[in-house]
């Protein structure tokens, strides 16, 4: 029996999938590459020296899916598959609620008929909107304010309607607040695509001398600092919180929704200062007026997960830094040899169901 990870080749899902090798489970990986390279994937074999299947399927066609479900015995799903991007999904909304939606109903639909009902999904803190009550617990009120969060949002409400109607299902809404670091290897990190949007990577590029000095986006907050503050949390320690969901989901029914962070807040200026320390790099910034739509502060009440799934984040903000800097060091440039590959191979991008690394 396997777990199904949906966008395992991304940056959260490369990272649980390490962690779901390492406790010995077997893994089937669907992604579409809209976000990823397949080398985040070949590294993962690399660091577990482990192979699995992987299906080059986007969650929107239905037929390649079915044969994921068809040909393998799954056991539970794991589903990151998904765009995330803020500004946007509020350029192109409506092919962002169709890309998560759609792409979760026919997911969904298929765990129904393979009578597959454990599900681990990715929400994010962004369903609670521009709070300023913190720490913020799974009980605050939720009101996402763009279009991305609306679509975690909806397809956590779809997803209660869903064990509603049919009690046999288990699904964790697995709330992160800020994922940050990387794999303590260095082969696998976060690669974003073009300028990063995100605090972590774009401080990271600028030590490494890709882009010039970070826009410290307002100073005027009230915070320590007048910065904003986050709960960054170990990508590391994020991917085995899946893992503690993935066994609460197997041995009980219902849906519950879990905030992963540390319950500590960093403001800005902490986080340059951090880096700076780990990496021994200068990080110039100049501050900026405030970018809308972001909050003062924000960091998690992460009782819950303590608590219900036995699960606390273990790794503080300068193993993020540290780990954060050796992945950006070591791929100053991400994953990017890779893609010519893909055309040059004509790897799996070009067939539905293919099996590029098979398990045994
Ligand atoms: P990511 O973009 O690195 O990974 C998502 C993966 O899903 C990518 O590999 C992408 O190619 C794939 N994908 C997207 N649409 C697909 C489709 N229709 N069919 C098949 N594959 C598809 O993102 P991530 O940072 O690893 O985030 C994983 C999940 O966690 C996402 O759902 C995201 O919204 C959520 N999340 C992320 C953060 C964060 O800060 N990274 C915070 C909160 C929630
Ligand atoms: C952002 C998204 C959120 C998403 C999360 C994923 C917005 C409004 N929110 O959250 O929906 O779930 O990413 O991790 O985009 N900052 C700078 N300069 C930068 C980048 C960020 O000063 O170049 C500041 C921000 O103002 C914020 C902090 O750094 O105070 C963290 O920002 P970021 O990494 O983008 O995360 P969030 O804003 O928390």
């Amino acid at each position: 029996m396997a777990i199904l990870v949906t966008g395992g080749a991304g940056y959260i899902g490369s990272h649980t999938c390490v962690e779901l090798l390492n406790e010995g489970h077997e893994i089937i990986v669907v992604d579409n590459f809209s976000n990823s390279k397949l080398e985040s994937l070949k590294r993962v074999s690399e660091i577990t020296g482990k192979l699995f299947k992987i299906y080059n399927v986007d969650l929107l066609n239905q037929k390649g899916l079915e044969e994921v479900f068809s040909e393998n015995k799954i056991e539970a799903v794991i589903h990151f598959a998904g765009l995330k991007a803020v500004g946007e999904s509020v350029s192109i909304p409506l092919w962002y609620y169709h890309n998560n939606l759609t792409g979760t109903f026919i997911l969904c639909e298929l765990m129904k008929k393979y009578g597959v009902k454990n599900l681990v999904f990715s929400s994010s803190a962004t369903v609670y909107g521009s709070t300023n009550q913190v720490p913020i617990s799974e009980d605050a009120p939720i009101g996402a304010v763009n279009p991305y969060g609306r679509t975690k949002q909806m397809i956590e409400e779809i997803l209660r309607d869903l064990y509603i109607s049919d009690q046999t299902w288990s699904i964790a809404l697995l709330r992160y607040f800020n994922p940050i670091g990387a794999h303590e290897s260095g082969l696998i990190g976060e690669d974003p695509n073009g300028i990063p949007n995100n605090l972590m990577p774009y401080i990271s590029q600028v030590a490494v001398g890709k882009l010039q000095s970070l826009n410290v986006f307002g100073s005027d907050y009230s915070t320590k600092d007048g910065t904003g503050v986050r709960d960054y949390i170990h990508v590391v320690d994020l991917a085995k919180g899946h893992l503690k969901a993935l066994g609460k989901v197997q041995f009980s029914k219902g849906v519950d929704a879990y905030n992963l962070g540390t319950g500590k807040g960093y403001s800005v200026l902490e986080m340059v200062k951090a880096f700076e320390i780990a990496s021994g790099k200068k990080v110039s910034y100049t501050i900026t007026n405030r970018r809308p739509g972001d909050a003062a502060i924000c960091f998690a009440d992460a009782s819950k997960a303590k608590i219900e799934l036995g699960w606390v984040a273990a790794k503080g903000i300068h193993e993020m830094c540290e780990d954060t800097w050796r992945w950006q060091k070591n791929n100053p440039n991400g994953y990017e040899e890779e893609q010519d590959n893909l055309i040059e191979h004509n790897f799996p991008v070009l067939t539905s169901a293919a099996d590029f690394l098979v398990s045994n």
